[in-house]
């Protein structure tokens, strides 16, 4: 019986062949322990001289790390493996043996694994990041499409910048000039105005020269818009979906959790809702803090979120940042024209800003000034003006960066870890 490692329970005092690779190989005169991978989990393999022919186990002796082999043996319960399973192996074909592979049990310095991610993603450890990658992936398109959101695909080549001109990555279309996108979020706009609930996931593009353990250069946002909401509801969808996903891994990745040594105590109170203060809050927590340099109108950097998420268990909004602070497009707040209606997610345990939203402005004339005052382009930007000439409505949506969540759900240190193949400032190889 064909099988994959993830099913071997099925199998339990019966016979399978599995598909697989050497991950490690440990052995003695009399036994072989083939530490095997195929990509949906792990399982030790063990060769009894023995209890096998001879060129079965010379097979497992002189067989290489990396290889790929079609291995067959009984499946036994065996209580250390953290998989519940091992396997007692009967049969071992070599499909490929693989030539000495750079990425050996001993420690290895970053850059060394960066210019090998390309098999660096065999590991176990990038494994289970990726693994709740995918479960934060599958649990997001649950949420959203259990909350009645239809998921729109927003262009990827576009003549508009909706988050600031300075960090674009420019290129040619035919004779115009054109832009990766930045965020999905104005083409979001017109299509909740054409489907009320809608939510985009896709790759995003800042040109930022941050060399920081939170910035990639290409990353994947979700970012859901809404029409007919405004500031509160927007947080209360935010909350519940954060909630949502953290559950989610809790529940079906626990093997990879482990794997990362993450503390799962930690995220077992990530429930909704969050705590929220206000900027001009925060701004005297910081300075009673000690920040001494801080000054309202200033924006926060990572040591400041840090010490402001430090105070609370869960993820912490920050709403009402200065007007100067943010977009051309956020909705002044009503009661003050200094703020606006906007708010920051900050996860735990220092992993930064997550998630950034906020109300966006319906009026036309409000809109056409704010357009004007950061001297956009109107041309580029006729369309979304258009958008307030017909049946504007107060409407909301956030941004959701998928590689600092994994990393702070995995309790990875470094967003490079968390994306397949990373683009920083100094790397585009692999
Ligand atoms: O706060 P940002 O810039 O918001 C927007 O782009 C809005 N237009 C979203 C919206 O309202 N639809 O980015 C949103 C999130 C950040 O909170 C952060 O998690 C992530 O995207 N992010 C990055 N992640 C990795 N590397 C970078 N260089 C990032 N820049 C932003
Ligand atoms: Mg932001």
């Amino acid at each position: 019986m064909k099988t994959t490692i993830s099913q071997v329970h099925k199998y339990v005092d019966q016979e399978v062949t599995i598909g697989a690779w050497i991950a490690n190989k440990r052995s003695s005169g009399k036994i072989a322990f083939l530490q095997l991978r195929d990509g949906t989990g792990f399982i030790q393999g063990v060769v009894v001289k023995a209890e096998v022919p001879e060129e079965i186990f010379q097979g497992a002796k002189s067989v290489t790390q990396e290889s790929s082999v079609y291995v067959t043996g009984k499946i036994q319960k065996d209580e250390r493996s953290p998989f519940g399973f091992e396997m007692l192996v009967t049969g071992l074909e070599v499909i490929h043996q693989a030539v000495d592979y750079p990425i050996t049990p001993k420690e290895h310095g970053t850059e060394f694994l960066m210019d090998n991610r390309h098999l660096w993603l065999r590991s176990r450890r990038q494994h289970a990041v990726m693994k709740i990658r995918n479960e934060i992936i599958r649990a997001t398109y649950e949420f959203f499409n259990e909350q009645g959101f239809s998921k729109v695909d927003p262009p990827i080549l576009t003549g508009s910048a909706p988050e600031g001109t300075s960090e674009l990555f420019a290129t040619k279309y035919f004779d115009e000039d054109a832009y990766l996108s930045q965020s999905g979020q104005l083409y979001m706009e017109a299509a909740a105005m054409a489907l009320g609930k809608v939510f985009s996931f896709g790759p995003t593009f800042r040109a930022e020269k941050s060399k920081t353990r939170r910035h990639l250069i290409e990353f994947w946002m979700i970012e859901p818009e809404m029409a007919f909401c405004e500031f509160d509801d927007n947080l209360k969808v935010q909350e519940e979906y954060v909630a949502h996903i953290v559950q989610s891994v809790l529940k079906n990745c626990s093997i990879e959790l482990k794997t990362l040594g993450r503390d799962t105590e930690k995220l077992e109170k990530i429930t909704a809702p969050f705590p929220r203060i206000t900027y001009d809050e925060a701004i005297k927590f910081l300075q009673e803090k000690g920040f001494d340099d801080i000054q309202w109108g200033d924006d926060f950097g990572a040591p400041h979120e840090t010490a402001i998420a430090e105070s609370y268990d869960k993820p912490v909004f920050i709403t009402h940042y200065p007007t100067s602070l943010k977009p051309f497009y956020m909705q002044p707040d009503p009661s003050r024209e200094d703020v606006v209606l906007c708010a920051d997610l900050i996860a735990p345990e220092g992993y930064g800003e997550i998630i950034g939203g906020s109300e966006r402005i319906h009026d036309y004339d409000l809109l056409k000034q704010r357009l004007d005052e950061h001297k956009l382009d109107m041309d580029a930007y006729k369309w979304y003006l258009e958008l307030r000439q017909y049946g504007s409505v107060p409407h909301s949506g956030f941004g959701l960066g998928l590689e600092r969540t994994v990393a702070w759900i995995s309790g990875v240190e470094h967003v490079r870890e968390t994306i397949p193949f990373p683009r920083l400032l100094n790397r585009l190889y692999p």
